[in-house]
């Protein structure tokens, strides 16, 4: 997963509340169906999880990452991993898969991850990924931008996330070369293992790179004042987010 500026992840901490991401990308493995020998590469491997899950069936994996937190962590695990970003992947034909979870949204010029993609595939290898698609976070989007603008600041600028539609997507996989086999674009809302304010503290760092430091508590709070209604249920006592995704399976020409 690529480093939100203007900090790197804290690896710790996106164990402990964001856990639930790999756990979730067991679905996107099943589209993968990867096989014993075969060279994939996880691109935006976080700290390894679901690389070390690829291996585990016999793959060659190698994991990148753009930050450099998440690849120790994953080298710590015994993983073949490289602090590389999707746009600037240096392999040629070296694959054939190139897999990816919960990472390309972060990721915002995607025609050159895919063009990375391309080259790093060889002709006929599978590029089979999920990430965040249109509508994705929605609510909680609404909410921050809505008390940026009560603040005064705009945080539209900032806002570090691609969420393609699957038409946009399917268009932008056809013009690099790729036949899109499978789409999905689909509602997976999740519920949080604790509260809202734990998914800004790890998810939100470019819009509280707006603020004065000392305002980034109270702002973090008043979003969740806000969103509480659409996304905590009082029956279950649970915060939850509305999350959209994307998932496909594309074949390099
Ligand atoms: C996602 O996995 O869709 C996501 C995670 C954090 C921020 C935005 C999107």
């Amino acid at each position: 997963m690529t480093p939100p500026a203007p900090r790197d992840w804290d690896p710790e901490r996106y164990q402990r509340d964001a856990g639930y991401v790999p756990a979730l990308g067991r679905g996107v493995l099943e589209w993968l169906a990867p096989q014993p020998g075969e060279r994939i590469l996880d691109l935006g491997c976080g700290d390894g999880t679901l690389t070390a899950e690829l291996q585990a069936v016999g793959a060659h994996v190698v994991g990148v990452d753009a930050s450099p937190a998440q690849i120790a962590v994953c080298r710590a695990r015994g993983l073949d991993a490289q602090v590389m970003a999707g746009e600037a992947l240096t392999f040629e034909a070296a694959f054939e898969a190139v897999f990816s979870n919960a990472a390309l949204h972060w990721m915002t010029r995607p025609d050159a991850v895919i063009a990375a993609v391309h080259r790093a595939l060889v002709p006929g290898g599978r590029f089979v990924a999920e990430f965040g698609g249109a509508g994705n976070v929605a609510a909680v989007l609404e909410g921050i931008l809505a008390v940026l603008d009560a603040r005064g600041f705009d945080g539209r600028p900032v806002v570090p996330w691609f969420f393609p539609t699957p038409e946009d997507y399917t268009a932008r996989l056809h013009h690099a070369g790729f036949t899109v086999e499978r789409m999905e674009h689909f509602a997976r809302p999740t519920d949080l293992p604790g509260d809202v304010i734990d998914w800004l503290d790890v998810f939100a760092p470019h819009f509280d790179a707006l603020l004065p430091g000392d305002e980034i508590a109270d702002f973090h709070a008043e979003v969740a004042q806000r969103v509480r209604q659409t996304l905590y249920d009082e029956v279950r006592d649970t915060w939850w987010v509305d999350y959209v995704r994307l998932r496909f399976i594309a074949q390099r020409d």
